[in-house]
Order: structure tokens, then sequence, then C-alpha cells
């Protein structure tokens, strides 16, 4: 690193995957803009998110991220909002149960539009035109005009995130996390589906320890942490236009601080070395995240830690795996050897939705469940026989009903694909597939325990 690191010093990097805006001046006047309003999170937040993911990288808590691939300014709702925070909260919930420790709680909310694709164009029909980038980069129409980038969808996208970022907190914070009413949902996903009573028994235990807690005089009225959640944000810096333009400087450290939400990552296919977007990110002091996938190399993956977190931070940078079920094993070993042997302190995560998308007989984009499920248990295997610490979860989910991945205990089918596929990008697991992927996990993990208690008995 031969040069000081500024807001804009991802200029002179070569950063993929970004849109070429056709008006200078439009460009300029949103960017002013949005330099001239609030950062939507605070520094302090961001710092607090770096200590709960650094008690993760310890084996002290578990990540659950998780929300959709692209948020839209179509689906912005209250309801949406509300649904998606929801499923998150019942699956934290079942996952502290399995796991026995704090759930960190990250949504892909408030902040989650900019799309990385796998070709600049796409054509249908004979017509070729610049693919859909996310709303807030252009328009999903196929058609020439929406599919100019407009600088002024950044500011929609800035609205949107703060109007999200305003109800989740009053959600977090105003009763509606009650852990008595978020507990309330109960089995209904699963009900009246062949293979419920898999589930019904954890689900009776979680009630029964909340019963006990009760008892002994724990709840929500005199226990804060049974009322309010610490709920955080993230989406891709993919956008750096966006990014750079909400950098704040934090007021207690000097540092600079990515203002757009509370964890940042970077994508798959941006996370060159010497790109834009690992230089962006080595210079804000948020919590990182890297998706890896097939194609990381282990001497790579170190000299990008080491850019991203030289001072060997625990929770200042979580690895998101996204092999593909029956890949993990060819590179994830590995990668794992490598960091450990050099000592660095990250957060292992596993995304069991990207490396498992697949075209439909029917020809929509989807995942089946079971292939997601595979990916998770192959993670874990994986991590435990390395020994490192399977950290966290990364999910595209909603909390509508919605068909766009295969499978579950309410099986979605081929044929079923074209009732409610919403996504403005890559299939989302509904709320039934989202929480029974939590029962499926927890249950894992409280296996787990079982069996380093055991270890721990015999040894
Ligand atoms: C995503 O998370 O939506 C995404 C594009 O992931 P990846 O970079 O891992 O492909
Ligand atoms: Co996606």
């Amino acid at each position: 690193m031969t040069h000081a690191w500024t807001a804009d010093s991802w200029r002179s990097h070569e950063g993929l995957q970004m849109p070429e805006y056709t008006d200078p001046a439009k460009l300029k006047s949103v960017t002013e803009k949005l330099a001239s309003y609030p950062p939507l999170v605070f520094a302090g937040e961001a710092r607090q998110l770096t200590s709960a993911l650094g008690e993760v990288a310890e084996g002290r808590g578990f990540l659950l991220q998780g929300g959709d691939c692209a948020e839209s300014f179509a689906e912005f709702s209250a309801d949406n909002i509300r649904d998606t925070f929801r499923v998150l909260l019942q699956m934290a919930i079942v996952l502290t149960f399995g796991a026995k420790v704090p759930v960190v709680k990250v949504g892909r909310m408030a902040g989650q539009f900019a799309k990385p694709r796998s070709a600049p164009t796409e054509t249908v029909g004979g017509q070729e035109l610049p693919s859909y980038r996310g709303d807030i980069v252009n328009g999903f129409d196929f058609t020439p005009e929406a599919r100019i980038p407009d600088p002024d969808r950044m500011l929609q996208a800035y609205t949107q995130a703060a109007a999200s970022l305003n109800l989740l907190r009053a959600f977090s914070q105003g009763g509606y996390a009650d852990i008595t009413r978020v507990h309330s949902w109960n089995l209904a996903f699963a009900q009246g589906t062949p293979g419920s009573e898999q589930y019904a028994e954890l689900a009776q235990r979680i009630s029964s320890a909340l019963d006990f807690m009760t008892a002994a005089g724990i709840n929500p009225s005199n226990a804060e942490r049974m009322k309010r959640v610490d709920f955080y944000t993230s989406h891709e810096a993919l956008l750096l236009e966006y990014e750079q333009a909400l950098t704040r400087t934090d007021s207690i450290t000097g540092k600079p601080v990515a203002g757009s939400g509370h964890m940042l990552w970077i994508g798959d296919r941006t996370r060159q070395l010497d790109g834009a977007h690992i230089e962006f990110c080595r210079g804000v002091i948020n919590p990182i995240g890297l998706k890896a996938g097939p194609s990381m190399e282990a001497d790579d993956l170190l000299r990008i830690i080491d850019r991203l977190n030289p001072d060997n931070t625990a929770g200042r940078l979580t690895l998101i795996g996204r092999f593909g079920a029956g890949k993990v094993g060819d590179k994830l070993p590995e990668l794992i050897r490598a960091v450990q042997s050099e000592g660095r302190k990250v957060v292992w995560s596993c995304d069991p939705m990207h490396g498992n998308t697949i075209k439909s007989a029917s020809g929509y984009k989807t995942r089946p469940f079971e292939r997601v499920r595979q990916e998770v248990k192959e993670f874990f295997a994986i991590c435990r026989a390395e020994g490192a610490y399977p950290g966290g979860v990364h999910f595209e989910m909603t909390g509508k009903d919605v068909t766009e991945c295969t499978g579950g205990l309410r099986d979605v089918t081929d044929e079923n694909l074209a009732d409610r596929y919403h996504t403005a990008c890559d299939p989302r697991l509904n709320a039934a597939q989202a929480l029974e992927l939590a029962f499926l996990l927890a249950a894992e993990l409280e296996e787990q325990h079982r069996a380093d208690a055991a270890a721990a008995v015999a040894g």
C-alpha cells in the first residue's frame, strides 16, 4: 500500500460492476446532496457491532444475517419490513436456543439495492440492453430508457433506507420485539404439513424455557433483554459513488465510517486485492464481510485479510463462504488452515444461497431447499473437522409467502414457482422455509453442543 486512504481513493483503482453515468453534472449534484445529508447510522453503532462480532469470532456468539437479495422501490412497504424483521427475530430465538450463545441479528435491509450481475447486458427476443443493476442504479423494466443509470435513484434509495431504518429502530426498541410476542407464532409455519412433528418437540422445549424464566420472575416487564433487541443493517458496498457520499468521520475516534449501514460486505465478483471495493472498505471502521466462492485462493485471502484487517481486530472481518452444496469441502478446509496458521481472527459464516442457484424446468431462477440445507451441513462439518468455530449464516429470505425456492415442508414445486415469484433479483426463502431452516440449524447446533459437552466430560 503506497498511498493514504481517502473516501475517494477507490477512484484510482479498477472498480468492477459499477455503472457509467452519462450525466456528470447530475451525478455531481446528487452526490453533493447526499454528502450534506445526515448519515443513516452512527459510528458508535458500527463499533458496537464490531465488538458483538468479535464475540462471535471468539465462539461466544452466532451471526444471523438475512434479507432480500435486492430491495426494490416497488416492494417498499411497512408490511414487508415488519414481516422480514419478525421472521428474523423468530429465527434468532430458535438459533439462540440451539447455539446457547447470543445471536447477533443483521438484516440485509435498509440499503441493499445495488447488484453485481453475471453479464453486462441482457438479450430478450433479440434485443440487447444493459443489465438491471438494482433500483439504486437503473430500472428493472426491459426498455432502453429504464436501463440507463440514473443518479437520482441514489436519492430515492437513501430516502427508502432512512424510512426503513426508522421503522426497524422503532420495532426493535419499541416493544414489538418482546420475546413473548415474537414467540407466539409457534409452529404456524409447519402446521398441517407432513413431517411437522420433528419441529414440535424443539418448539415445545423453547416454550418451556420461556415459561421457566417467567416463573422465575424474569419477564419483559423487568428484563430489558426480553423486550428490546439490537438489530443491525447491512448491504453490499457495491456502488461506491453512494458509499463515498455517505462517508462521515467518527467523532470519538476521528476515523472514517460508512454512514450507509452498520455492516458492509464485498461481493464475490468485486473482491480483487487492488480493486476499488477493497480499497474503499479498508478505510472505514464498519465491520466488513467478504464473500468467498470457489475461486478464492488461500494466499489471496491472506493478502485481502492483511489489507482489510491489518490490526487483526476480532469482529472486523466476517468471511462468508458461498461455495455450493457438494463443493464446500473443495476449498473451505484450505482457507481455514491458511487463516488459522497465520493466527487471523475472523468470523466464519455460511451463505448457502449463491452457490446453489439453478434454472428450473419452467425457466425460473430457483434454489432447492435441500441444497441450501446441505451446504449449511457441510459448512458445519468442515468447520468442526478443521477446528474453526462456525460463527454464522447468511440467507436471502423474506417474511412473505413467496414461491421462489423449491422444496421445504410446504413443498414448493417447479410448477408453483410462477404463483408468487416476486424477487427483484435472486430467489429467496419464504417465511416458512426460513423458519424451517432455523429449526434444522438449531437441532444441529444442539447436537454439537452435546458432543462438545460429552467430549469435555470424557477428556
Ligand atoms: C448477494 O449476496 O446478493 C451476491 C451477489 O452474492 P455474491 O457476491 O456472493 O455472489
Ligand atoms: Co443474491
